[in-house]
């Protein structure tokens, strides 16, 4: 959520600054902002809306060696030219760059006002371009390591200061920021999407440090400003994986891309010998994992429904009871944390603040937190105490999808390993194991058949609002799917338990009023069925996302058949075609694909 850019060399700043922000758009787009040092001080253009509409807008002779940039998701004040970042002094010396929260903002801004100080926009970051102007050190980590001293709340910042023109300076505290080193310049973003173009020689830096960028090299501190010995690493990747290349959109391209991703969560993991699978990284050894009586999932939107799939895996396959809650809601319920439970944290950026807090509460109190995580080396991953990277690849589109097919087998595998050292037996196991391996080809398939989806789509989208509907297994795959076509589509999607139609909403069914529903061929097929009859009586339209085979008898009804695998794993492939009904529901009501309104990709406030 927002993006930081920053850069100090021998190049023009601007250009490297607007590619850079480009790149990490996906994770703010409200608004965008540059400052660069010129030879008559620090200049800023900043501006409401993309970052094409502020290179478009960029004043002439905007020239400058040293500069940052930032894109926005707005938390304090409304979208404007005035609330986007950069933030400056008054004398405009100083030019800040913030993501992430500073919680006592208010109390700030009270006593700067107090002080004289005339505040002009309505964010939390301004205060600190004032705190970093008004401190009395003698360099510009020291001013910096002032104004963080007063500052309660998350950040990662970069600052520079017109009487420190050979540098940036930089701090990390909940919210990523990553050090690019290049040939006599250096990067900071606070994505590795944006620092890939130029080097894949980089540093992460931790929470509580502070860093120094000259075009020579970088030095990093701990807050007292002592240094901390950290090196750079250079990284085996391909900057390629963060392009979209020729397809439309980083959804579609990253829909394509789930077979893919399903074989690499899935390899070197399968143990075909003991119909088991193999998950070194939970660091437990059998004795531990027989000694867990319950499994707790937390995640937050997509991450929470997989993990509700997750959960009805554990439970099917291990006989260990378990389930999954929103991230979001549990540490504020004061929950008991069980020594016997394992928590099981899933989040493909690793940096979801709700998930995180979770996981820190959980460990705060002795429990054993296990990541289903894509990012490596995110906030999320290191805070574990073990776990299951899922080898998704760079998910950039805000709307998930191929990570979160990997998180289902992530949690597939997962169970198969509790349930062997239980009473899962080795032919079932096997069974699972063969199953898993037609997953990939099986995805393959259904994204074969996009034209007749889409054609189903088009009609999905001409409805002001829908139901998504499943039983069980099929109960989170509706959720997943509703939360799709919402976010996208902007329809109103609401998932329900087939079930529970009739308790309450079937009084909102009419002919105006589609509704997906998910009927695999399974012990509840033929309840399923009933109730599409219920909702036919209503004249409710009606698509059906289903098994070859299953009768539906005389309903009218669109059916969307996808392959059988086995029962317990047919949830994700059930959840492929919904995928691609909000993708085209939302390409045929002409919305931005990759970045709908109001969401950004890594939600890291609260
Ligand atoms: C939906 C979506 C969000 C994320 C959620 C958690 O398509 O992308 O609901 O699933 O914000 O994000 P992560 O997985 O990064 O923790």
């Amino acid at each position: 959520m927002c993006g930081i850019v920053g850069y100090v060399g021998g190049q023009q700043a601007v250009p490297l600054l607007l590619e850079g922000l480009s790149r990490l758009e996906h994770r703010g787009y409200d608004s965008a902002g540059v400052a660069v040092l010129t030879t008559s001080g620090i200049k800023v253009a900043k501006k409401a809306g993309r970052v094409r509409d502020l290179s478009e807008d960029l004043p002439k002779r905007f020239a400058g060696k040293t500069g940052i940039g930032h894109t926005r998701w707005a938390t304090h004040g409304p979208a404007n030219d005035v609330n986007a970042h950069p933030h400056t002094d008054t004398k405009g010396d100083v030019a800040v760059v913030h993501n992430g929260i500073i919680d006592n903002a208010a109390a700030l801004r009270q006593q700067l006002t107090e002080a004289g100080v005339d505040l002009v926009s309505d964010t939390d970051t301004e205060v600190l371009a004032h705190l970093v102007a008004r401190s009395d050190a003698d360099t510009l980590e020291g001013k910096v390591r002032d104004a963080l001293a007063v500052i309660d709340g998350t950040y990662g910042i970069a600052v520079m200061h017109a009487d420190f023109p050979d540098r940036l300076v930089v701090a990390r505290n909940g919210s990523p920021l990553i050090i690019g080193v290049g040939e006599k310049e250096m990067h900071v973003a606070s994505d590795l999407a944006a620092l890939v173009r130029y080097t894949t020689t980089v540093a992460h830096l931790d929470d509580g440090e502070i860093a120094t960028l000259t075009a020579t090299g970088f030095t990093t501190y701990r807050m007292d400003l002592s240094t901390t010995a950290k090196a750079a690493t250079t990284l085996d990747i391909d900057p390629s994986v963060y392009d979209a290349g020729d397809h439309a959109s980083f959804m579609y391209k990253e829909m394509l891309e789930q077979p893919a991703a399903a074989e690499r969560v899935l390899r070197g993991r399968l143990d075909e010998r003991f119909g088991t699978a193999h998950l070194g990284g939970l660091n437990m050894d059998p004795r531990e994992t027989r000694a867990i009586r319950r499994v707790k999932i937390l995640g937050c939107g997509s991450a929470y429904y997989v993990g509700q799939m997750g959960a009805a895996l554990v439970e099917e396959l291990a006989r260990i009871p378990a389930d999954a809650e929103a991230a979001s809601e549990f540490r504020y319920r004061d929950p008991v944390i069980e020594p016997d439970t394992l928590y099981v944290a899933v989040s493909q950026s690793g940096e979801t603040i709700d998930t995180l807090l979770a996981v820190q509460e959980i460990r705060r109190k002795g429990g054993r937190v296990v990541g289903l995580v894509n990012v490596v080396g995110s906030a999320i991953a290191r805070e574990c105490d073990g776990g299951i990277y899922l080898h998704a690849g760079p998910e950039v589109a805000v709307a998930s999808t191929k990570a979160l097919t990997t998180m289902f087998l992530g949690f597939a595998l997962l169970a198969l390993q509790l349930g062997r050292v239980r009473d899962l037996s080795i032919a079932d196991g096997t069974r699972l194991i063969a199953g898993l391996t037609r997953i990939p080809g099986q995805i393959a398939e259904i994204l074969e058949r996009e034209e007749e989806i889409a054609a189903v789509a088009t009609r999905l989208a001409e409805a002001e609002s829908l139901f998504f509907v499943g039983r069980v297994r099929g109960f989170p795959v509706a959720r997943e799917g509703a939360q799709k076509f919402k976010e996208i589509s902007y329809r109103h999607a609401e998932a329900y338990q087939t079930s529970e139609l009739k308790h309450g909403p079937l009084a909102l069914i009419s002919e105006s009023v589609p509704t997906v529903a998910i009927v695999p061929d399974d012990e509840l097929a033929s309840r399923n069925v009933g109730a599409l009859h219920e909702i036919a009586a209503r004249r409710g339209p009606l698509v059906v996302v289903t098994h070859e085979g299953v009768d539906l008898g005389e309903v009218d009804a669109v059916r969307i058949d996808v392959p059988r695998n086995e029962r317990e794993l047919d949830p994700i492939l059930l959840t492929i075609p919904l995928q691609l009904l909000a993708y085209h529901a939302a390409l045929h009501l002409g919305h931005d694909i990759d970045k709908p309104r109001n969401l950004a990709k890594s939600v890291t406030v609260e």
